[in-house]
C-alpha cells in the first residue's frame, strides 16, 4: 500500500499489515466466502481463476465460496465441492491463481444439513441434521423442505469424518488452511443452537453436549492440518434458517474457549448491527465476551463499510474485517478503500446466477492510473 513522501503511512487501521499466525498479511480487508452457484454440477470451473484472482492482492486474505463436504452436504445448485479427485483436480489452478498474486487463500467447508431437500441428496434421500424438524423460515421456502433425518449417535463420526476428509482435501488442492463453516443455520449450527437441536443423546440439551459435533470437527481438523491453518465461521447471535439460541453470549464463550484448546488460528463472527434511519450502530459489545475470551485472530463480517471496519480495527474488537458484496462488486475493494474511491454498487440479482462473466467477473476495476 502507499505511503507519503516522508514515508508515513497514508492508511486507515484496515489498511495496516497483520500476522496472523505464519501469515504476514499487508492488509485487514478480507474476501467473505460469497456463494456464487457457477461451479456446475459441483465442480469448481476455470472460470473461478479470474474471478478470484481479480480479488487477490499481495498480501491480502481471501476466504472460498462455501464448498461441500460431501454428497450429502449440498442444498443449492452448482456450489463446488471438495469430497472428490475431481473437484480437488479442479480447485488446483484455481488456487494457484490467487497465490501467483501473492494471496492467501482457505477454504471454507461446509454441510447444510436441513437446509435442502431430497433433489439434492444421494438416492433422492432426506436431507440430514441434528433434528428431524424442518426449517421453519420463510426465508428457505425456495428448499420445499422435507422433514430432515435426525442423524442416530453412532452415525455422526462419519460426518466429522467427511469434515477431516475434506480439510485434507484442501491442503491437497493448495489452500492455505480450511474455514470450518458453523454458522448461518447449517449443520454446525443445527447442533449448536437450542431451538434447533432437540436431542437427548450426547449431542444435545446442554450447551457442552450441543458444542460437542463442533468441537468434534474442529479437533479432527486440527488432527488432520493442524492449528495454523484452521479457523471456523460462527453466527451465535444470529437466526438464519430458524437457528437461533436462547443464550447467544454463553454459547459464543464457550466456543472461543474451546478453539483455545486447539489453538484455533481464527474465528470469524458474523456481527449482529443495528441499522436505524440510514445509520449504522456498532454493538461490538455482542461479541466483546468472545473477543476477551479467544487467543487467537478474530474477523468479524457483516454489512461493514470502511468506516465500520476502520472502528473495528482501532477499537481492537476485531483484527481482520470480511467484506461480502462490496468485495463482490469492487474486485480492486482495498484499493478503493485506499484512495476512498467511489464504489461499484452490487446487483442483486446477478448474485447467484450460472453466467460465467456476467455479475461475477465483469464488476470494473479503477483506471490504472488512478
Ligand atoms: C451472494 C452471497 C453469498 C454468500 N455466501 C456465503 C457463503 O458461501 N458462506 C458464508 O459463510 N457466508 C456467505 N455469505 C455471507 C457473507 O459472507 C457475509 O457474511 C454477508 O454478506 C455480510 O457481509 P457484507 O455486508 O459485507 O456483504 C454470502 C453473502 C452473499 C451476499
Amino acid at each position: 500500500m502507499t505511503s507519503n513522501d516522508d514515508g508515513a503511512n497514508n492508511n486507515g487501521p484496515l489498511l495496516t499489515p497483520y500476522k496472523m499466525g505464519k501469515f504476514r498479511l499487508s492488509h485487514r480487508v478480507v474476501l467473505a466466502p460469497l456463494t456464487r452457484q457457477r461451479s456446475y454440477g459441483n465442480v469448481p470451473q476455470p472460470h473461478a481463476i479470474l474471478y478470484y484472482q481479480q480479488r487477490t492482492t499481495e498480501g491480502g486474505l481471501l476466504i472460498s465460496e462455501a464448498t461441500g463436504v460431501s454428497d450429502t452436504a449440498q442444498g443449492y445448485k452448482d456450489t463446488p465441492g471438495i469430497w472428490t479427485k475431481e473437484q480437488v483436480e479442479a480447485w488446483k489452478p484455481i488456487v494457484d491463481g490467487v497465490h501467483a498474486k501473492g494471496g492467501t487463500f482457505f477454504c471454507q467447508i461446509w454441510h447444510v444439513g436441513r437446509v435442502s431437500n431430497s433433489t439434492f441428496q444421494p438416492n433422492g434421500q432426506a436431507p440430514i441434521s441434528s433434528t428431524d424438524k424442518p426449517v421453519q423460515s420463510k426465508h428457505v421456502d425456495k428448499f420445499t423442505p422435507l422433514p430432515p433425518r435426525r442423524l442416530e449417535t453412532d452415525e455422526i463420526p462419519f460426518i466429522v469424518n467427511d469434515f477431516r476428509v475434506a480439510a485434507r482435501n484442501a491442503i491437497e488442492a493448495g489452500f492455505d488452511g480450511v474455514e470450518i463453516h458453523g454458522a448461518h443455520g447449517y449443520l454446525i449450527d443445527q447442533f449448536l443452537k437450542d431451538h434447533v437441536n432437540d436431542r437427548t443423546d450426547i449431542y444435545g440439551a446442554s450447551l457442552e453436549n450441543r458444542c460437542r459435533f463442533a468441537v468434534e470437527i474442529i479437533q479432527a481438523v486440527v488432527d488432520e492440518i493442524g492449528a495454523d491453518k484452521v479457523g471456523i465461521r460462527l453466527s451465535p447471535f444470529a437466526n438464519y434458517s430458524g437457528a437461533v439460541d436462547s443464550n447467544p453470549e454463553a454459547l459464543g464463550l464457550y466456543m472461543a474457549n474451546a478453539l483455545n484448546n486447539f489453538g484455533v488460528l481464527y474465528c470469524h463472527v458474523v456481527v449482529p448491527r443495528m441499522v436505524k434511519n440510514g445509520e449504522n450502530f456498532e454493538t461490538p459489545s455482542h461479541i466483546g465476551l468472545m473477543r476477551s475470551a479467544f487467543k487467537g485472530t478474530i474477523i468479524v463480517a457483516g454489512g461493514y463499510s470502511r468506516e465500520d471496519g476502520d472502528y473495528a480495527v482501532s477499537s481492537g474488537y476485531a483484527d481482520l474485517v470480511a467484506y461480502g458484496r462490496l468485495f463482490l462488486s469492487n474486485p480492486d475493494l482495498p484499493r478503493r478503500f485506499e484512495i476512498d474511491a467511489t464504489l461499484n454498487k452490487y446487483n442483486s440479482e446477478t448474485f447467484y446466477t450460472p453466467d460465467p462473466v456476467i455479475g461475477y467477473t465483469d464488476y470494473p476495476f479503477l483506471p490504472s492510473d488512478v
